[in-house]
């Protein structure tokens, strides 16, 4: 009789458990709640994390803001706010292609199709998500329009509060872990210049940038040569009445056509006209500022125990984990990595939510995290960047490997990265008509694809839209 009532639980067990694998929420009553993941943003690093946290069998909701998946990758035609009121943290535009090629940017174990080309539309990137989002059956976990306000310490959990923002309603959700994954490019920086605030002309920052189209015979300025900088010059140098740029930064710059003017930084605005380091007068339609982005993590207060800033957080345990309360973990925080170090990231953060590795002890962690700032100190005593992995990325893959037993990336994606960074400054306009193919770990093979319609090629399954509204 005991044998027989034995059986049967253990038959009733098995079958909720093969049913909460599919759903995902609730083991009780007849098992004690699972502990509950909450993963902050549906962008590539949150699908990332929901991907392992679903391997590894746990308990994980995720919370996004926008109404659909891929965070930088989704094109949203709104700017500011989207039409529920939540801001819109996309930064993506019409014609963008990726600056980095594919091979450094895909999950472990999920590559593109091979004949997709090595620098993809944001597009083609974008479906590439959306077919992640579907191979791993993550729609489901990911909960949109749920854009978070807060998340507090209380006593051994996380209040997590978030505005469902097309029912207008606040909610609360404990979670005994939180992943914070709302992306690295989120507070805009802007320029501060004597006489801006008389410009009669518009100032925008390049997160609003969505196409060429309003820039049609303009007089243009492009502040900054960072990624987005570059980008921008060669989408509108052939369209704008006049396209001038201010930056400082030294490279190989292309012949440009004749309504080009390269300037130095700029030193005073006038009502229709900006004046530069050297004294000379442009007159100006329309100033896009591509001075970049900063941290920002306004649902966190004193309770994480953190210093937050746009510039640093700290102090993380491999940039990753919050050695104060290490339940809250951080995917993209460090600086001058690959797409797939966010995906080792999230690797490791599932491993040790589901108990694959232990941490160690509190104390050894800070005094790891100190020799780590007390190594980046220059000649000056002075303290650079503490979230900068940047060349040491191939160093940081091994530990992480090493101390969780995560996958290990080939090394030849950092050699990737550093010759697309530097090549890519030699030649603007053509960097990307080149494919590359990983011969093995440590080497990879790379040649001219013909350039032209290449570009556009997507050979991923196209998906009809899974609105979540
Ligand atoms: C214009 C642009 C082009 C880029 N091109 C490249 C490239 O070519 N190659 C490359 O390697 N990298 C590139 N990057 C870097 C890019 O950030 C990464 O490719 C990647 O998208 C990072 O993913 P993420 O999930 O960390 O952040 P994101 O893609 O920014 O996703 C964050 C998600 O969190 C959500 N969110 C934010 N705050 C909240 C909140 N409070 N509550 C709920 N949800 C929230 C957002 O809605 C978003 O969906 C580019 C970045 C930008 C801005
Ligand atoms: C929800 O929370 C936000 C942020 O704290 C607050 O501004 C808003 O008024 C709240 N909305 C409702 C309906 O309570
Ligand atoms: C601008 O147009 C010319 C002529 O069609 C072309 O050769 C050039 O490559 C274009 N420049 C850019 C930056 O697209
Ligand atoms: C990797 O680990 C070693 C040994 O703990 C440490 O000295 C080194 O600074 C770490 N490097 C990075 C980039 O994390």
């Amino acid at each position: 009789m005991t044998k027989l009532w034995t059986c049967v639980i253990v038959l009733l067990v098995n079958h909720v458990l093969s049913e909460t694998d599919e759903g995902g929420t609730t083991l009780s009553p007849i098992l004690p709640q699972k502990p509950l993941t909450c993963v902050i943003g549906a962008g590539y690093s949150g699908l990332a994390a929901a991907r392992y946290l679903k391997e590894f069998g746990q308990n994980f909701k995720v919370f996004e803001a926008s109404s659909n998946i891929g965070g930088t990758w989704r094109f949203d035609s709104h700017v500011g706010y989207d039409e529920y009121g939540a801001p819109v943290f996309t930064s993506t535009y019409k014609y963008l292609r990726t600056n980095t090629p594919r091979q450094t940017m895909e999950f472990s174990g999920f590559p593109f199709p091979s004949s997709t080309p090595s620098y993809p539309t944001n597009t083609c990137f974008y479906k590439y998500l959306k077919s992640f989002a579907k191979h791993f059956q993550l729609m489901d976990n990911i909960q949109f329009n749920s854009y978070v306000q807060s998340v507090k310490w209380v006593r051994n959990h996380w209040d997590l509060t978030y505005t469902k923002t097309d029912e207008r309603q606040n909610y609360t959700t404990e979670c005994d872990f939180v992943v914070v994954a709302n992306g690295q490019y989120v507070k805009l920086k802007m320029p501060k210049v004597p006489g801006m605030n008389t410009f009669k002309g518009k100032i925008m920052h390049s997160h609003d940038y969505k196409g060429p189209e309003p820039f049609k015979n303009k007089k243009v300025l492009i502040v900054g040569a960072g990624a987005s900088g570059l980008d921008l010059v060669t989408h509108l140098v052939n369209i704008t009445d006049k396209l001038v740029h201010s930056h400082h930064l030294k490279y190989n710059q292309p012949k440009f056509p004749e309504n080009f003017v390269k300037k130095p930084d700029m030193k005073a605005f006038l009502s229709n006209a900006v004046i530069f380091q050297d004294d000379t007068k442009e007159d100006i339609d329309v100033v896009i500022c591509c001075t970049g982005y900063e941290y920002d993590h306004p649902f966190l207060d004193k309770s994480s125990g953190l210093t937050l800033t746009g510039k640093f957080v700290l102090p993380l345990y491999q940039h990753v984990v919050n050695i104060r309360h290490p339940s809250l973990t951080f995917i993209g925080i460090a600086k001058g990595i690959i797409n797939r170090m966010l995906d080792a990231q999230a690797e490791y953060i599932a491993s040790l939510i589901a108990g694959k590795f232990k941490l160690p002890a509190q104390e050894q962690m800070l005094k790891f995290w100190l020799q780590h700032v007390y190594a980046l100190q220059d000649e000056n005593k002075k303290i650079v960047d503490v979230n900068l992995v940047g060349p040491k990325m191939d160093q940081y893959f091994a530990n992480l490997t090493e101390e969780a037993g995560i996958t290990r990336a080939p090394p030849v994606l950092t050699d990737i990265r550093d010759f697309n960074a530097k090549y890519r400054l030699e030649d603007l306009l053509n960097y990307r008509d080149y494919d590359y193919e990983l011969t093995d770990p440590y080497h990879y093979k790379r040649w001219h694809n013909g350039g032209g319609a290449r570009a556009q090629e997507c050979p991923i399954d196209s998906e009809p839209e899974q609105q979540k509204i």
